[in-house]
C-alpha cells in the first residue's frame, strides 16, 4: 500500500532532501558548513575556501587552495556575446531582473550546458560562481553609462567584484567586509532557492536552468529581497527618533518588520550575531552611524514585542547596513546575496544528481469535480 499522504502547507514540516552542505539547528541558532560554524568561517575563512568546503565536503591544503583559488578566478572573464546582450537591456531594469536573465545566458554560450558528466558540471559550477560578480558589477555599468570593466584573474572574488564595479580598487577593509558577507550567505540548507534549483536540475535539465530558477526564486520580499526591504525600511524612518512610532505601528497593522523572523530559526539567527557586531564598526568607519543606530533601535524595540514569539534579526538585517555603508546601491543587495548562494545552490544541484530522484510532490484538490462541459455558443 503507498504511504499516506498529509499537506503540509509550506513544507515547513517536510525533510524534502538530504545534504551534506549545511546543517541548522533553529532551536539553538546553530548554522555549520560541513560542521564547521559560521562563526569561525566569517571570522578566519574566505570566500573561495568556503566554496573549496561546499563543494569538497573539507577544508583545502595550503596548496589546494592556490590551485582552486587561480582557476576558479581564471574563469572570470565573460564571453563577450553575454557583454554584447547586456548592452540591450534596458538601463531601468530592476538588477534581479538582469541577473536571472544573465545567468540563463551564460548557458547559451557554454559549449558544456547540457553536458550531464559529473566532471562538466564541477567545471559549469566554476563558471557560474567566478561569473557571477562580473554579470551584476556589468550591468550596473551599463545602467550608468559607464564603461565595462574587465575582469582580474588574479585577484579575490571580493575585491574584484568592488573594482568591476566602482572601476577602482576598494581598500583592503571594503573587500574584506565583503568577504565576509558572501561567507555568510553561500548556504542554507534547503532556502527557497535552494529548493527551486534542486526541483530543476532533478528533472536532469541543466546548470544553468537550475541556476536561472535560483536567482528568479530569491527574488522575493520573503527570501533575498528582505536586505533591500531593510535599506527601504531604515530609509522610510530617516532618523533614530521615529523609529519607534514606525515600528509600533506596523506590529499593530500585524505588517512584517522586515530582517526581522526565519521560518527556521526560533533563535538569534548565527549569521546574524557577528554581523551585527562588524556592520558596527563598518558604520563607524565609513560615517553611517545613524543607520546602525536606528537598526540598533529598532531590534530592541522588536525584542520586547516579539522575542516571546522566537522573532530576531535575520543575516538580512544587518547586511543591509554593511552594504549601504560599502556605498552599494540597495537594488544590488540581492544579487550580492545570490553571487554568494551560487557556491550553495550548485554545491546542492552536484549533491542532487548523486543518487537522484525526480522531486514532484502532490496538491490537495480544492476545486469541483463531474462539471459538465459547455460549448462556448452556449454559455
Ligand atoms: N515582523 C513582525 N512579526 C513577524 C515577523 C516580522 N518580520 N515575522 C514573523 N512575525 C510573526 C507573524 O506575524 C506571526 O505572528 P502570529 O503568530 O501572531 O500570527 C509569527 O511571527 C509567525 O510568522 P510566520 O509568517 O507564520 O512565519 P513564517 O515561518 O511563515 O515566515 C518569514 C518566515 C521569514 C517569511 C517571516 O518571518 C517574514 O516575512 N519576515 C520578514 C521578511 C524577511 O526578513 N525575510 C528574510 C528571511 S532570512 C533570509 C533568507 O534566508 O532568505
Amino acid at each position: 500500500m503507498p504511504p499516506a499522504l498529509h499537506f503540509d502547507k509550506g513544507l515547513a514540516n517536510t525533510i524534502a532532501a538530504e545534504t551534506s552542505l549545511s546543517f541548522i539547528d533553529g532551536e539553538k541558532g546553530v548554522l555549520e558548513y560541513v560542521g564547521i560554524d559560521i562563526d569561525s568561517l566569517a571570522r578566519h575563512s574566505t570566500f573561495e575556501e568556503t566554496t573549496f568546503l561546499l563543494w569538497h565536503r573539507r577544508l583545502p591544503t595550503s596548496q589546494e587552495l592556490g590551485e582552486f583559488e587561480r582557476e576558479l578566478h581564471a574563469c572570470a572573464p565573460l564571453p563577450p556575446g553575454v557583454i554584447d546582450l547586456l548592452r540591450g537591456f534596458p538601463r531601468s531594469a530592476p538588477p534581479m531582473h538582469a541577473l536571472r536573465t544573465l545567468v540563463s545566458a551564460l548557458g547559451l554560450y557554454d559549449p558544456e550546458s547540457d553536458d550531464p558528466s559529473a566532471e562538466a558540471n564541477a567545471r559549469k559550477a566554476m563558471r557560474l560562481v567566478a561569473r557571477t560578480p562580473g554579470l551584476i558589477a556589468a550591468f550596473d555599468r551599463h545602467r550608468k553609462g559607464k564603461p565595462i570593466v574587465q575582469a582580474d584573474p588574479t585577484t579575490s572574488i571580493a575585491r574584484d567584484f568592488l573594482r568591476m564595479l566602482n572601476g577602482v580598487d576598494p581598500t583592503p577593509a571594503m573587500a574584506h567586509a565583503l568577504d565576509i558577507c558572501l561567507v555568510l550567505h553561500a548556504d542554507h540548507g534547503l532556502n527557497a532557492s535552494t529548493f527551486g534549483a534542486r526541483v530543476t536540475i532533478a528533472t536532469l535539465s541543466d546548470m544553468y536552468s537550475a541556476m536561472a530558477t535560483a536567482v528568479g526564486t530569491l527574488k522575493g520580499p520573503l527570501h533575498g529581497g528582505a536586505n533591500e526591504g531593510v535599506m527601504h525600511m531604515l530609509a522610510e524612518i530617516g532618523s533614530v527618533e521615529r523609529v519607534d512610532a514606525y515600528v509600533q505601528d506596523k506590529l499593530a497593522r500585524k505588517d512584517k518588520v522586515m530582517g526581522f523572523g526565519h521560518r527556521v530559526y526560533k533563535a538569534y539567527d548565527p549569521r546574524a550575531t557577528y554581523l551585527k557586531t562588524f556592520a558596527e564598526k563598518i558604520a563607524a568607519d565609513t560615517g553611517n552611524e545613524k543607520l546602525y543606530e536606528m537598526s540598533k533601535r529598532i531590534e530592541a524595540i522588536m525584542h520586547d514585542a516579539v522575542a516571546a514569539k522566537g522573532i530576531y534579526p535575520n543575516v538580512d538585517f544587518y547586511s543591509a547596513t554593511t552594504y549601504a555603508s560599502l556605498g552599494l546601491d540597495l537594488d544590488l543587495f540581492t544579487c550580492l546575496f545570490a553571487m554568494s548562494r551560487m557556491a550553495g545552490w550548485t554545491g546542492h544541484c552536484i549533491e542532487q544528481l548523486d543518487g537522484n530522484r525526480l522531486i514532484r510532490p502532490h496538491a490537495e484538490y480544492t476545486g469541483p469535480h463531474g462539471v459538465p462541459y459547455v460549448p462556448v455558443s452556449d454559455r
